[in-house]
């Protein structure tokens, strides 16, 4: 792969169409860039509750968080209730994932009014940013938006006058991969340990504090301003049918200019690496990239022209995930990277479950045994076996997660797996 032409590339804003263009701790600043415009307008001409959904379901507008599940229809799995929340998750602990934190400390404002409007729509008046602990200006710039949004009038009690009432609090995170998943990090909200829950009942029925909750991640939440101020229809004049609007992307390891950039859902994977990345370092050759984070997929040169979206992901056994993509150029050891990968599984299980306790721990050492060149025949065969067990048996998608990096990578490379299986 050749150095890519980096200015030939475009990107298409939205989520971080104020970042470095505003100072995100001036709420004026982002006032006059159009924060809050779409809320006024909702509370002004007193829209029914079920018209925002309603928008946000056209638009067709799909979970950033990962699993890419529609936003309006998961809204209008809310409950009934008289005590209702809204929680936005910025745990952000995917390795090589740091998207929603360039949300957090570039335009809090988006954010704030994105949890608002979801407010708005499911009947919920109060709201939580669970931020990881590590990230310490997401959290102090956060709190001052919220103090200055609620100094004028835009948060609190009878939002711009109306009946509306909505309030934002910030919880800060202890740093488990774990308490990303929506159940651990509502019991980890409630004071308790972060264990996962058995779902259902989903949030929306029962979430934190039993009341029906929507959880939905940071750059879901930044999408929904722009798609209330512009129309359902502006939003699906981006990216794909099935996966409309942009999508956050982190470009990383063995490029030339490691970066982070917002582009139109269906791009393809070549383009981010060639034309954002500039291509593999050092004139290497590509051989992979892990997509999706530790939870992802191993892909090799056959998958470069896939275009990023949801659903095309899926069809070739990959995923986007949080949108991280970590290159790898020829010198690299898939087996190596397997053994990272499945170490992080070891250690961030909460150890709740014995498949994904037990799993962990023989995954890590069969792989540990294949990459130091002591393992036997049909070897590589029980790593994907025991992930299979793990997928079919654990309590949480956690557990379920390594058959996506382990089938992937094996299936991809496995003449590296059996050479040094051998
Ligand atoms: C182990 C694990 C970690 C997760 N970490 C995050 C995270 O850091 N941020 C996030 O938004 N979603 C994370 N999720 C997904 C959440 O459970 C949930 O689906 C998401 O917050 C929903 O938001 P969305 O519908 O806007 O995508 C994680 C899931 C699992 C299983
Ligand atoms: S699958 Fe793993 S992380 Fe999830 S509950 Fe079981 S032990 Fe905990």
């Amino acid at each position: 792969m050749q150095p890519g032409n980096r200015t030939a590339a475009r990107e298409t804003r939205i989520v971080l169409e104020n970042c470095g263009r505003i100072d995100p701790e001036s709420l004026s600043e982002a006032v006059k860039a159009g924060a809050y415009q779409a809320i006024t307008r909702v509370v002004r001409e007193k829209r029914l509750a079920a018209d925002v959904t309603a928008e946000v379901k056209r638009s067709g507008l799909r979970g950033r968080g990962g699993a890419g599940f529609p936003t309006g229809v998961k809204w209008s799995f809310t409950a009934p209730g008289e005590t209702k929340f809204v929680v936005c998750n910025a745990d952000e602990g995917e390795p090589g994932t740091f998207k929603d934190r360039l949300i957090l400390e570039g335009d809090p404002h988006k954010l704030l009014e994105g949890m608002m409007l979801a407010g708005y729509a499911v009947g919920a008046s109060k709201g939580y940013v669970y931020i990881r602990g590590e990230y310490a200006t997401s959290i102090r710039r956060v709190q001052k938006a919220i103090d200055d949004a609620r100094a004028a009038g835009y948060l609190g009690a009878a939002v711009l006058g109306s009946t509306f009432t909505f309030d934002v609090e910030v919880k800060k995170g202890a740093g488990a991969y774990v308490c990303g998943e929506e159940t651990s990090l509502i019991e980890s909200m409630e004071g308790k340990r972060g264990y996962p829950r058995l779902k259902p009942p989903y949030p929306g029925s029962v979430g934190l504090w039993g009341k029906p909750t929507v959880v939905n991640n940071v750059e879901t939440l930044a999408n929904v301003p722009g798609i209330m101020a512009r129309g359902a229809d502006w939003f699906r004049g981006f990216g794909t049918a099935s996966s409309p609007g942009t999508k956050v992307f982190q470009i990383l390891g063995d490029v030339q200019t490691p970066c982070a950039v917002e582009v139109e859902m269906g791009t393809p994977l070549r383009s981010l690496i060639e034309g954002f990345g500039g291509g593999v370092r050092a004139g290497k050759r590509f051989k992979a990239a892990l997509l999706g984070g530790a939870a992802g997929a191993i892909v090799g040169p056959g998958l470069l022209e896939m275009a990023m979206d949801f659903d095309e992901a899926k069809e070739r056994g990959a995923v986007l995930g949080s949108g991280a993509v970590v290159v790898l150029d020829e010198d690299a050891s898939i087996a190596e990277l397997l053994h990272g990968i499945l170490e992080f599984f070891r250690h961030e299980s909460c150890g709740q479950c014995v498949p994904c306790r037990v799993g962990t721990a023989a995954l890590v050492a069969m792989s540990d045994s294949i990459r130091a060149g002591r393992a036997g025949a049909g070897d590589v065969d029980r790593l994907v076996d025991i992930a299979r067990t793990m997928q079919a048996t654990s309590l949480c998608p956690l557990g379920q997660s390594p058959i996506l990096p382990v089938k992937s990578a094996v299936e991809g490379f496995r003449t590296e797996f059996e050479v040094a299986a051998a």
